[in-house]
């Protein structure tokens, strides 16, 4: 046997215990330890039934990743499964933790099935822009019906044993100990005599299904996952298990799977799997060093920031204290907390209970001095360097040793904020992202004194909220805005030379954009845009076109949605943007008074403006170490920025395009705008040169 697949024998049943940490990965050496197992039950005459169960935090979380896009080593998970098929044993899967993908589908080509209540099962493959390539999408309609199953595929999302046992894909749920609750299911079935129930045998009631029940899916998907082409392979997949006998369906299912395999959108989305991993782990810094406990958190302001900042800490049951200056606007952003947990209520997703649980955690306070005790305090008042010293200094004469002081800047200096307290180790930037409570980014602002087990602690809090924490050092703008800036100003200028608004924002958002760029001005508000542009002009720019529109728009008092005009215009109570004919006038009156010529655009044209603008400053903060890897900056830009998840990002987007066709076209940008809108970026230019992509980057430092 490998060391990754163990072998004994209880009585009757053997048992094949996985043990690969750290989620036992259906590696090489797992596959060919449960093929070995299998064969050395199938020659002992004593053996009545194999016993699959695995050692460590979970059930297999699925085939290797890491093993994706190398040349296949044999047995390959089907042939593990075809092992198990071609047995005379009884076969039995016992899980616990997640079960997922491979993993999941190795259950299914079980016999059967217990589970502990607490474990999970799914394929979650889907995320990864593949579809479940090991029987998962013939099987699964044979156990739970075509309609369950198709959703659990396209979903991705796992559900619980309960709910897997009501459909059927876990026969018992056992209490206790997992290995001995298994081995007395398993003596149970072979004292009944159970028959080698295969799933594969089992017929599909293809007669209920709606007429045209899989184009309407497809066509659902397409709006629900625009531009996602796993989920629409996922559909055929499962279809093939209505239409083809079960060989021929896995055989269909073969193919999708290495359709989706090789697609660029898969390569995207496995890389940012790892990129959201590798986020968490910060170079130089090892496991020694510990994050300090996070038991109660204080929250400063409780306007649009800070409530849903403070909720992130309630719906992970850590106690928040809110701290406002008056009590109006105190009253005003807890009625506002509730108001939205009443609504999430409403609309199912939390039970009715949980609002006043949660609000049951939430304390208001009008003095600092309530914020004594907690182990995190995260100031959110207004964008204003004096009034965040000033908050910062009364902070540190309030908090108690060892309390990390956190501000949700998104512009201003965490060095210069942490200087106004006697502990600047213990300060740092967590930027969140509007709506706080539901963007997964958090920006953490490692400043330069900022402690690292202060700096673990952020990363730790990330997990425990659930947010991807992405660590930026200290510049303007951080890594997201710092980035956002020459996109934004790349979407203008491209409108001053003909295109209109609406045009950008189209181009955008078929590229994958959750919206485009002056449809997120309209969000953002194009007030708070000027302003932050007004509080740094001495840093901007000189070119009379810079953000020429933006401000133009915002002299007309149309400040975005709040005034239900902006950029567009917008009935009350809608977010739908209309385009508006006096802007398109607008922006023909700027680009004449500018002395810029129009012209027609492609939309491709268009995307390589913009999304060429965000690579050129990616480049630039990697290299300043302002942001540690791409994937870094991909992260950002999937979790913060709606960039198209599967595109990856904008670091992975250039080195799919080729650096050498990004790195050329930028010098022809260079040359017609100047070096002011297209400075160097010696590491893309180096990295190009050398025939290279971001993945390889540290070589050219
Ligand atoms: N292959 C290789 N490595 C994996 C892995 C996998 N399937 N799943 C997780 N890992 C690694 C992670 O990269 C991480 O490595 P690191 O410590 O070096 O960063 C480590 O395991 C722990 O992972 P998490 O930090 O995510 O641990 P959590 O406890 O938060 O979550 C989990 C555990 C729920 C299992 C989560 O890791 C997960 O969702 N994994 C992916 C599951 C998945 O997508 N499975 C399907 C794979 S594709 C497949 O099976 C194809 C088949 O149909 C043919
Ligand atoms: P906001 O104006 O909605 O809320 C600020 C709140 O702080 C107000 O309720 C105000 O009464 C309170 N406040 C002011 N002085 C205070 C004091 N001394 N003590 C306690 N409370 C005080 O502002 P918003 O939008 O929530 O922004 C807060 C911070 O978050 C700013 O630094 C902003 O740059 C940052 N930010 C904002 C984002 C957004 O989209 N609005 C996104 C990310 C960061």
């Amino acid at each position: 046997m490998t060391s990754a697949v163990s072998y004994r024998k209880e009585g009757a049943i053997a048992i094949l215990t996985a043990d690969n940490p750290p989620v036992n990965a259906l590696g090489h050496a797992v596959r060919d330890g449960l093929v070995t197992g299998i064969a050395q039950a199938n020659e002992d005459p004593e053996v009545r039934a194999i016993l699959i169960i695995c050692a460590g935090r979970t059930f297999f979380a699925g085939a290797d990743i890491r093993e994706f896009g190398k040349p296949q080593v044999a047995p390959s998970l089907r042939d593990v499964h075809e092992a198990m098929t071609a047995s005379g044993k009884l076969i039995v899967s016992a899980i616990h933790g997640t079960a997922l993908g491979g993993g999941f589908e190795t259950a299914l080509a079980s016999h059967y099935r217990c589970a502990l209540p607490s474990a999970k099962v799914g394929l979650p493959e889907v995320n990864l822009g593949i579809l479940p390539g090991a029987g998962g999408t013939q099987r699964l309609p044979r156990i739970a019906g075509v309609e369950k199953a198709l959703e659990m595929i396209t979903s991705g999302r796992p559900i619980g044993a309960a709910q897997a046992k009501a459909m059927g894909a876990i026969d018992v749920i056992v209490d206790g100990e997992l290995l001995p609750a298994a081995l007395d299911y398993v003596n149970r079935l072979v004292a009944e005599g159970a028959p080698l129930r295969r799933v594969s045998d089992l017929q599909i009631d293809a007669a209920s299904l709606p007429d045209g029940f899989f184009d309407a899916a497809r066509a659902r998907l397409a709006k629900e996952k625009r531009g996602f082409l796993a989920p629409q392979k996922c559909v055929d997949a499962v279809e093939a298990a209505v239409t083809l006998p079960f060989a021929q369906g896995l055989l269909r299912e073969r193919e999708l799977f290495e359709d989706c395999m090789a697609s660029t959108q898969s390569r995207a989305q496995r890389y940012a799997f790892f990129a959201e991993r590798e986020a968490a782990q910060i170079p130089g810094l090892g496991k020694e060093v510990k994050a300090r406990p996070v038991a109660s958190v204080g929250v400063l302001g409780a306007g649009t920031m800070g409530g849903g900042i403070a909720m992130n800490f309630l719906n992970a049951g850590i106690p928040v204290t809110l701290v406002e200056v008056k009590a109006e606007a105190l009253d005003r952003g807890i009625a506002t907390i509730r108001k939205n947990y009443e609504a999430t209520a409403a609309k199912g997703r939390i039970k009715p209970e949980d609002v006043a649980k949660r609000m049951a955690l939430l304390t208001g306070a009008l003095e600092k001095s309530a914020l004594k005790d907690a182990d995190l305090i995260i100031e959110a008042v207004f964008e204003n360097m004096e009034l965040k010293k000033s908050i910062f200094a009364e902070l540190d004469a309030i908090a108690k040793p060892g309390a990390v002081l956190a501000s949700n800047t998104s512009t201003l200096d965490v060095d210069e904020i942490a200087a106004a307290t006697s502990r600047p180790g213990d300060v740092i930037g967590l930027h969140f992202f509007s709506p706080a409570n539901v963007m997964r980014l958090l920006e953490i602002v490692r400043g330069a004194n900022t402690k690292d087990d202060a700096l673990v602690t952020a990363l730790q809090v990330a997990k425990t909220i659930g947010k991807v924490g992405v660590v930026s050092g200290v510049c303007y703008g951080f890594i997201g805005n710092r980035m956002l800036e020459p996109y934004g100003r790349e979407a203008e200028l491209v409108a001053l030379e003909g295109a209109t608004p609406s045009q950008v924002d189209k181009a955008l958002y078929d590229f994958g954009f959750a919206m485009g760029p002056f449809a997120m001005y309209d969000l953002a508000g194009l007030d708070v845009n000027h302003l932050v542009r007004e509080s740094h002009r001495d840093k901007l720019p000189t070119n009379p076109n810079y953000y020429a529109i933006g401000d133009a728009v915002y002299k007309l008092g149309r400040y975005g949605q709040k005034t239900q005009a902006g950029i567009y215009t917008y009935t009350p109570g809608s977010r739908t943007p209309h385009p508006d004919p006096v802007i398109e006038t607008l922006v023909q009156s700027e680009a004449a008074r500018l002395g810029i010529a129009q012209r027609s655009f492609t939309d491709a044209e268009i995307v390589e403006r913009c999304v060429y603008a965000l690579i050129n400053e990616g480049a630039r903060l990697l290299a300043e170490g302002i942001a540690y890897r791409p994937g870094d900056i991909d992260q950002v830009w999937l979790n913060g920025y709606g960039f198209p998840v599967y595109r990856g990002g904008p670091m992975i987007y250039a080195d799919i395009v080729g650096l050498d066709k990004v790195a050329a076209k930028i010098a022809e940008f260079r040359a017609q705008y100047g070096e002011e809108y297209w400075p160097h970026a010696p590491l893309l230019e180096k990295l190009a040169a050398a025939g290279k992509s971001f993945a390889d980057w540290r070589e050219v430092m």
